[in-house]
């Protein structure tokens, strides 16, 4: 993966948990750069030691480190330079998610070998939506639940997600229900 994402995860166990934590999960995960640049490319294994390493680290499991991570990239992404090229603030969280794939495919101009997820996403009208989740990857659906949660709080809506089918297990992809529970905030208040 890119850089940048190595980079999330050390900025955000930087603002958590110090400097000290961060050189514990390094030398666990048996990193050595400690600082990764944004724009290239990374051994997808390097990402998930420095996972392993912080759930060890911390005493949590793998698939919440996944969540709250996932839940910090969202404001992590848009602080970046190729967040702001994609900025999606404006939308409604329900745009935001049908426009997932636009969205990579314009990271993608400035980051070539990006391999990104893939999303379907079927509005139905009972409110409890679906979302299908394919990547090339394993192990990253918790992480997609986190980043709908960190959306969803972005756009000022609280939603219910719960993983439906998994990957290797029931399905060959990954599939979520997503309600949306509250209005935006600001009518709300
Ligand atoms: C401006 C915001 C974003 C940027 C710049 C961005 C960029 C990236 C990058 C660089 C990767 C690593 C893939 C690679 O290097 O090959 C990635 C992976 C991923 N992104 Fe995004 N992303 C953004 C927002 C989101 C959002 C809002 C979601 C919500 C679902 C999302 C879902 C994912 C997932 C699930 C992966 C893991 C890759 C996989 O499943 O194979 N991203 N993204």
């Amino acid at each position: 993966m890119y850089g940048l994402v190595n980079n999330g995860i050390r900025t955000f166990i930087l603002d958590s948990h110090g400097e000290a934590t961060w050189q514990a999960i390094c030398d666990k995960a048996g990193v050595t750069d400690e600082e990764f640049e944004n724009m290239a490319s990374y051994d997808d294994g390097q990402t998930y030691a420095l996972v392993g390493a912080v759930s060890e680290t911390l005493s949590l499991p793998a698939e919440t480190v996944l969540e709250v991570f996932g839940e910090y990239w969202v404001g992590f992404s848009k602080q970046t330079s190729v967040g702001k090229l994609v900025d999606q603030g404006s939308e409604t969280l329900i745009d935001r998610i049908r426009g997932l794939d636009e969205m990579h495919e314009m990271v993608k101009t400035t980051m070539p070998h990006l391999n990104p997820p893939g999303f379907d996403f079927e509005e139905r009208p009972d409110g409890n939506h679906r979302l299908h989740y394919y990547s090339s990857r394993e192990g990253l659906a918790p992480m997609v639940v986190g980043l709908l949660r960190g959306m969803a709080q972005d756009s000022g809506v609280s939603v219910r997600i719960n993983q439906l089918e998994y990957r290797g297990k029931d399905s060959d992809h990954d599939v979520f229900s997503v309600r949306i529970e509250s209005a935006e905030a600001s009518s709300a208040a």
